[in-house]
Order: C-alpha cells, then structure tokens, then sequence
C-alpha cells in the first residue's frame, strides 16, 4: 500500500466525513438533524481504557458516519483475512441513523480501517450492506432488541430541543433530544451494558436537568462524568463525556450516584488542571531524554512548596511547573486522603508513577495554591469517602472533587 493511499485512508477515517458533510450540507440544515460528527480525538477520548471481550456487542444508535464504531473496531481483533475481518466486526459492530447516506459512508469507513490495519492490500469486496447486518437505516428510538443484547453503548446523540414525551417522569415542556436518547437507552439495556456518551454539558451542569440526573442515577451506576469543553469550532458547544454502567432494577445503591458537585453546579478540578499519572516508572524506563528534577512521593514534603529537589534524573516525559502533586495511596493515619505539594521553580520535573500531577490551565502558581488549600479540608474527605471506597485516588475520581477557585 503506498503512502500516498495511507495518508487518504487515515484522512477519511478522521475528519473527512466531519468536513465533507459541513462542505455540502448548510449549517441550519445540520442543526436540525443534529448531524455533527466526532473527531477522532475525542473519540478515542471517550473510549480511553475501553478493551472489548469476545462477546461484546457494540451498538450506537445515532451512528453518523461511524467516528464511535470507529475508535471501537481500533480495538477490536483482525481475522486471518480482510473477509474475515469483516465478518467479524459485523456480527458485534451495530449502529442505526435516519440518513442512509451515514449508513453507506460508515460501513465503507470500517472496511477501510479493517484494510489500513491488515496492511497488505486486500480488496474490500463489494456488498458491504451483508457484512455489517446490524448497520442500517433505521430510528435510533424504536430498536428495544437491539439494545436489549447490547454490551457497549456508545452514544453521541442529537442536542437539539423537542416535545417531552407523554408520562415523562423526569421533564416537561421541551426536553434535550440527547438527555432523551440516553434515558431511552438505558431503560431499555440490560444490567452490566456500559454506556459511553459524548453529551451536552447544560446536562450535567444545568439546574432544571437535575430530575434527568437522578433518572439517570438511577437506571446506572454513574463512573465518570468528565467535562470535556468545545465539541468543535462548528458545533460551538461545550459537552462532557459520560461512562455508567446499567444497575439491576431494584439496585437504588446511593454509590456512584451523579457526583455531586454537578448537582450544585460548582466546579471542578477537571474545570482548571489537567489531570496526569506521573510518568517514570522507576526500575522499568530507561534514562533518557533531558536530566530534570525527579520528585516521587517520599522526596517531597506533603502541604509545601517546593522549588529545589536534589535527586535528578533523565526522562522524556517531565511536567513543566507549577503544578500541584497528590499521592496516589494515602498514609493509613494520614487525616487527608489528598495529600497534596505544590511545585515550583524553573525547568521540567519528572514524576513518579505513584503521585497524580494537577497543571493548572492558567499556569499561575497562586491557583496550585488555592488548591492545596482547598484539598485540605473535611469536604474533599467526605467527597473522595463517597466516592470511592479504598485508599488509592484515580484520576477520574481527582478530576471530579469540587473545588471553589
Ligand atoms: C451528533 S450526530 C453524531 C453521529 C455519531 N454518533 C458521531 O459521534 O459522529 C447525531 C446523528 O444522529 C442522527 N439521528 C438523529 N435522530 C435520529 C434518530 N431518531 N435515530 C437515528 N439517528 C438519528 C443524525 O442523522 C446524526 O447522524
């Protein structure tokens, strides 16, 4: 395969259809379908960490040209040919759109991605339609078996606005198509379906969404519900990402509810730092890359400043101060479960893999403060008690704790 073939391949499997579809469709028209496909990056965003199991039945309901299929069938198996790739990836590969053109470009754009990642020039053979059975044109609203044998749920849904439906428990008036298909799908999931959604932030932030919340709350088990920002220079709409699982019908646990900083609306830390496992692996990375200050969790002292360090050593991959460091495993004794220092001082720092790195987006040293300060009081204990059960902080359940700055 040349490279010239690679390039176009790799285009069209990224933001060509996004591109194609502003180029010939005007903007009104595509707000009113709701049609604003996902970019790989956030994409691969949602399904960070996803792994897939031999059983896994991936369906999107408003499947657009693929962008969610797509980032699913990265991770999943190649057959011993392209054919049999194909066959493969239809049988647990499902996804349903009012546009049958959609339909036509998705199946065409995962049977390019199954010829880019076998590498050796097979012919996609024609008749795509019976390789992809589940892949059609149909209402994403209507398809209960569908989503009945579904394992993933992967959903970037319409945003726009439209009648309640009657007996909706949860709103009145005009309701998010989007807050719509999500509760829809949900009720119709069976327990243990993993739900992955790119939504409108108003949903997790707005104070009249606070019954969708709670509906959702208590058809899943909410796991992460991370602010993301602008969803593209087109769209211009702030959306957040969604990772809940389906509870059994009876199981109203009051863990991993809606966090609830997003019921006060406050912020969080997601909101102003970018959150990171540190880097260096101690007795695995090799040295190499620039010679910076190395931190780890017993050179550093916790509730402090710091600007010098004395070890150094080489990594490729140091963060550039300010910034505010957490210990991934709090000391049994230790009052605050989000032991925090604040770094400082001139050129890079490699980090340790056992203390979590907050980079404050203004890259003011006084926020790193403001932060300290606030991950040293009783209402960050209670948040992170209630969130998560055992010592160890993850980064989704850092990014999630209301902070006030
Ligand atoms: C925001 S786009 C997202 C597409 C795709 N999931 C992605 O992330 O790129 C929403 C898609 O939903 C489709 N759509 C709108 N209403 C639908 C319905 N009732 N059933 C199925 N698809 C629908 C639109 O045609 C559009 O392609």
């Amino acid at each position: 395969m040349d490279e010239a073939w690679t390039k176009q391949v790799d285009a069209s499997l990224d933001g060509v259809a996004g591109k194609e579809l502003q180029r010939l469709v005007d903007l009104p028209t595509r707000r009113a379908f709701g049609a604003f496909f996902t970019g790989s990056t956030l994409a691969e965003r949602l399904l960070a960490g996803q792994n897939f199991g031999k059983d896994a039945f991936i369906y999107d309901p408003t499947v657009g040209a693929a962008d969610l299929l797509l980032a699913a069938a990265r991770r999943l198996p190649l057959g011993k040919s392209l054919r049999e790739t194909l066959v493969q990836w239809g049988q647990c590969l499902a996804g349903t759109d009012l546009q049958q053109e959609f339909i036509d470009a998705a199946r065409l754009r995962l049977a390019l991605l199954a010829r880019l990642r076998h590498g050796d020039g097979q012919k996609i053979p024609s008749g795509l339609a019976s390789y992809f059975p589940h892949l059609r044109r149909a209402d994403g609203l209507e398809q209960k078996q569908l989503i009945a044998r579904t394992t993933h749920l992967l959903m970037n849904p319409p945003y726009g606005l439209t009648p309640a439906p009657e007996g909706c428990t949860w709103a009145g008036g005009r309701v998010s198509e989007a807050a719509l298909f999500i509760v829809h799908a949900l009720e119709l999931a069976k327990p243990g379906t993993h739900l992955l959604a790119i939504l409108p932030d108003v949903l997790r932030s707005g104070s009249f969404q606070h019954h969708w919340r709670e509906r959702v709350s208590d058809l899943a088990e909410v796991n992460l519900v991370e602010r993301y920002g602008i969803f593209d220079d087109i769209a211009d709409v702030d959306v957040f990402l969604l990772n809940a699982c389906r509870r059994a019908d009876k199981d109203k646990s009051i863990h991993r509810r809606w966090p609830s900083a997003e019921k006060t609306g406050a912020s969080t830390i997601a909101d102003h730092f970018d959150v990171h496992v540190g880097r260096v692996v101690p007795h695995r990375d090799k040295e190499t890359g620039p010679l910076c200050r190395y931190i780890h969790p017993r050179n550093i002292p916790v509730w402090e400043e710091v600007s010098s360090v004395s070890e150094k050593r080489r990594h490729p991959l140091a963060y550039q101060p300010p910034f505010v460091v957490l210990r991934r495993t709090s000391r049994p004794g230790h009052p605050y479960r989000a032991a925090a220092t604040v770094i400082l001082g001139n050129g890079p720092v490699a980090v340790e893999n056992h203390l979590i790195v907050c980079l404050p987006r203004d890259k003011s040293p006084d926020t790193c403060r403001d932060l300290m300060a606030e991950l040293h009081t009783q209402r960050v204990n209670d948040f992170l008690d209630q969130r998560i059960c055992c010592r160890h902080l993850t980064v989704g359940a850092v990014k999630e704790i209301p902070i006030s700055i």
